[in-house]
């Protein structure tokens, strides 16, 4: 068990960067978020960063000329910032193999899906044009696909008759504050071991069931 170091990466709001924050205030995850980098200028996430007193950074990716150049300048920041884990939080950029393999099996996504169902952009949009009655929020380890790194885990969110957009991505936003600490903490405890199922990388957390039901703390009946 070691404390993490984190290098947490926004692009807008930053309720999951906030939700990090919270819990290591609280003393519910042995972490230190070492700094957070937003490819955007005026971010919520970087406000969020200060009030926190975290080291907040801007890289735009438009100055640069294609995408391994822009990762490679992000790589040399998180190592000068002494990150070994990175959460992309909200971060609305892909990554190329030249950021992934600074960091191998230690870059994790949040998504607001049940992966594998509506990978990419406004999965919540999707599921609600699909008519899905259950959706909810995968946190996974990134690899060069989209959304297609191994599942670390996920837990379920209702869909509600007259849902809008909106008002299902909400539901789902609290849902993933909970789940990206968990499983942050889960790290953070040693609890997780990576092996190979069929070819393909496959996560293990001893001793906790990485799968939360549809009702969460907050839902459940007394
Ligand atoms: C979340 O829904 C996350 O799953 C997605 O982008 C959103 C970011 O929200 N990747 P926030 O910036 O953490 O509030």
């Amino acid at each position: 068990m070691a404390t993490l170091d984190l290098g947490v990466l926004v692009s807008g709001t930053g309720t999951n960067l906030q939700a990090i924050l919270d819990a290591i205030a609280l003393g519910r995850l042995d972490a230190r978020v070492r700094v957070v980098v937003s490819n955007k200028p005026g971010a919520g996430g970087l406000a969020r960063a200060e009030a926190a007193r975290v080291p907040a950074r801007v890289l735009p990716h438009v100055g640069f000329p294609d995408r391994p150049s822009f990762d490679r300048a992000l790589v040399v920041l998180l190592r000068d910032a002494g990150v070994s884990w990175v959460v992309l939080a909200g971060f609305m950029r892909l990554l190329t193999p030249t950021f992934l393999d600074a960091f191998p099996r230690r870059v994790l996504n949040i998504h607001p899906s049940l992966l594998p169902a509506f990978p990419g952009v406004d999965a919540q949009a999707q599921a609600l044009a699909y008519g899905v009655r259950v959706t909810g929020c995968t946190v996974h380890l990134v690899d060069a696909g989209t959304d297609t790194g191994p599942i670390l885990a996920q837990a379920a969110v209702p869909v509600l008759p007259g849902d809008t957009r909106d008002a299902l991505a909400a539901r789902v936003l609290r849902r993933e504050h909970e789940l990206l600490v968990s499983v942050l903490a889960w790290i953070a405890e040693g609890r997780l071991e990576l092996t190979e199922v069929a070819g393909r990388a496959r996560a293990v957390f001893h001793g906790v069931d990485a799968a939360v039901g549809v009702l969460g703390p907050s839902e459940a009946p007394p």
